[in-house]
């Protein structure tokens, strides 16, 4: 399977628009320390033709123009054959909505996801102008479906929290966030994709061990991360994201994971990991974990 990082940012990207953090602040002056990052999104394909993306993020229209593979063939076509949605948070939905072209989309996501997005939002009905504009195909956790042939899909509930404009309405859903696994059989290797998580969960675990690649939440390296630079009153497991430091984070839960490729993706652009050198760089890499940087390509 062939993997593009289309991009790895967490919400709001690096920089983001309203930050003068350290990182966005040498982001903006071409630090060599750190690379700017579009927000979260990446492309898969068994083949080479049909590729899928995992979320839509807010920058879709630019992260689909940098990647050649993804240009259309014809006067009206795309590549793309589907979109993969593992929870209903606006950097992963919003770039939906600047795929209006008239052109039809097969979107994969939860019933839980699927309602939060589709359900009393006018401006969804732009994807509704007319029969078949959006294809929903439903993901049951625990439950594998094909995306082509010999590709496989199988979500899995990964506690998670419902997005930020659906908070205090819906009740809470198993559906609201999910981590993927992807099966591809012809090569007989699997993706492990959990970009949101705030815990590791037993089912989660032997997922990822089961992967030949991982890619984790790497939101935050620590608890209070926005709380001691002053940027905001939320914990990172407020935001249900594990954070990669310290004793109950991610890099230690999984310090033994079997997985052989280790990626932290949707990474804040507040966060440590995020500048070349750093401490908590070091320490990352020192443990067999990469940083995932837009424009990142590789194969399973
Ligand atoms: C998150 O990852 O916690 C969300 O994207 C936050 C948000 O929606 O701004
Ligand atoms: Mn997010
Ligand atoms: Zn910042």
């Amino acid at each position: 399977m062939r993997i593009r990082v289309l991009g790895a940012a967490a919400g709001g990207g690096f920089p983001q628009w309203n930050c003068g953090c350290a990182n966005c602040r040498k982001a903006r002056a071409g630090s060599p320390e750190v690379s700017p990052l579009t927000q979260e999104c990446v492309a898969l394909s068994a083949d080479g033709e049909r590729w899928f993306l995992l979320n839509a993020s807010p920058e879709i229209r630019s992260q689909v123009e940098g990647f050649p593979p993804l240009h259309p063939r014809a006067p009206r076509h795309s590549p793309i054959a589907g979109i993969i949605l593992t929870n209903g948070d606006l950097d992963h939905c919003l770039g939906l909505l600047s795929l209006r072209e008239s052109h039809p989309l097969v979107v994969y996501a939860t019933d839980a996801v699927r309602r939060g997005f589709t359900e009393g939002n006018a401006v969804y009905r732009t994807l509704e102008r007319f029969p078949g504009q959006v294809t929903w195909r439903m993901l049951l956790t625990g439950k594998e479906s094909a995306l082509v042939d010999d590709f496989l899909v199988e979500p899995l509930a990964a506690p998670g929290k419902p997005p930020l404009h659906l908070e205090g309405r819906a009740g809470s859903d198993p559906g609201e966030n999910v981590g993927l696994l992807i099966h591809d059989r012809g090569r007989n290797r699997r993706l492990a994709y959990f970009s949101a998580a705030g815990d590791v969960t037993p089912a989660m675990r032997a997922a990822i061990d089961r992967a030949d690649c991982v890619f984790f939440d790497g939101t935050f390296w620590s608890s209070d991360e926005l709380i001691a630079l002053g940027l905001g009153t939320k914990r990172a497991e407020d935001m249900a994201h594990i954070p990669v430091g310290g004793p109950r984070g991610s890099l230690e839960i999984l310090k033994d994971t079997r997985a052989k490729r280790k990626l932290y993706i949707h990474v804040n652009n507040t966060n440590p990991l995020l500048c070349r050198g750093s401490p908590e760089r070091r320490q990352a890499e020192a443990a067999g974990w990469e940083i995932a940087q837009d424009g990142m390509e590789f194969s399973l």
